[in-house]
């Protein structure tokens, strides 16, 4: 089935607000839900929408920066025989490929050299349409933009409370969306859904809607920080996959903040060199609840409102775990 997105420019003081923040960006809001995106994004939605999608798929969604990198893997080493070998030596981009990363790499504003353009200058769903299955797949966009059959294929949705995720979004965006404001300015950018991907809450509660599905499952990053062991269990089950005890810890060890950090197939070091760093790696402290570091009263206020406010209406919860 196909289908058109809706596309509306936003109001030209939130235009000049962000412009002014995220240098030389532009973005509009598209769906019903109104997704912030580039406004380039206007030129592919369609094709993301009504892309193809096989059964035997595996598909990451996730809203940025809520443990994706690391379910990624996870996903990967389940569906490939624990082949760390190769899981090692192949880049998780080459394996499980970033679905809209040519819309969010502006080759015009990162330092890369020409060379190094080629994986970024075509839409990945071009790049993977004669990919061999199973084909996995990392998607930001909310479910509302991706195909109507995604659940033909099976989806791991990994959320992560909305606090730790705007801490870690704002040092990436640092590096990738050329932002110069601060942390305070781009947390009430947040709570507006001002910022790329967002309207926070309606990416989450799209996916938890659908978590019985038999092809979806809902992960939280914070369970995957308080026992990782159990949500390998939980995906190797999703995937019909047996794993001996030595297996999970094994992945354990592997998954591990400690090495994944040090691990060049994963830590995106390469890329984050060749644009600029700022200071910012990729993988960073890897907790939950580090968002109280960077809080002041007024903002804890803040969240703590706009948590009520849009959880009223859902029975979504992010676990706290003492
Ligand atoms: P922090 O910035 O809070 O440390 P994504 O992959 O969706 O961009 O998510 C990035 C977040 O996941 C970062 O959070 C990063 O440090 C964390 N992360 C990545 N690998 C991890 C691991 N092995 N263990 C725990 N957290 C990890």
């Amino acid at each position: 089935m196909s289908g058109k997105l809706k596309v509306e420019h936003l109001d030209s003081s939130t235009q000049e607000q962000l412009t002014a923040l995220f240098k030389g960006w532009n973005f509009a809001s598209f769906g019903d839900t109104g997704c912030i995106m580039p406004t380039t994004y206007a030129y592919e939605a369609d094709n993301f929408l009504n892309m193809a999608v096989r059964p035997d798929d595996v598909w990451v969604v996730t809203y940025p920066r809520s443990g994706t990198t690391w379910t990624q893997e996870l996903v990967w080493l389940v569906n490939n025989n624990l082949d760390y070998d190769r899981a090692l030596k192949s880049d998780l981009g080459h394996r499980f490929p970033y679905l809209e990363k040519s819309l969010l790499v502006r080759l015009d504003l990162v330092g890369l050299a020409p060379e190094q353009h080629q994986s970024f200058d075509r839409p990945s769903y071009e790049l993977i349409a004669n990919a061999p299955s199973p084909r996995f797949i990392k998607s930001h966009i909310p479910l509302s933009l991706l195909p109507a059959n995604l659940l033909d294929a099976k989806v791991v949705y990994v959320a992560r409370d909305p606090r730790d995720v705007a801490v870690s979004k704002y040092h990436l965006s640092r590096v990738l969306l050329n932002y110069v404001g601060d942390f305070k300015t781009y947390w009430n950018l947040f709570v507006k859904d001002l910022v790329l991907y967002s309207p926070f809450f309606p990416h989450l509660k799209e996916a938890w809607a659908l978590r019985h599905h038999k092809n979806m499952l809902f992960i939280f990053y914070e369970d995957m920080t308080k026992d990782l062991s159990s949500v390998i269990k939980r995906v190797a089950s999703f995937f019909d996959k047996e794993l001996t005890k030595e297996d999970i810890a094994q992945l354990c060890q592997h998954l591990d903040i400690n090495n994944f950090r040090k691990n060049q197939a994963v830590n995106q070091e390469r890329f984050l060199n060749a644009v600029g760093t700022k200071g910012e790696t990729f993988i960073r402290k890897g907790k939950s609840g580090m968002w109280r570091e960077h809080f002041d009263e007024e903002m804890r206020a803040q969240a703590q409102s706009w948590l009520d406010e849009n959880l009223a209406d859902t029975d979504l919860r992010f676990p706290t775990h003492s």
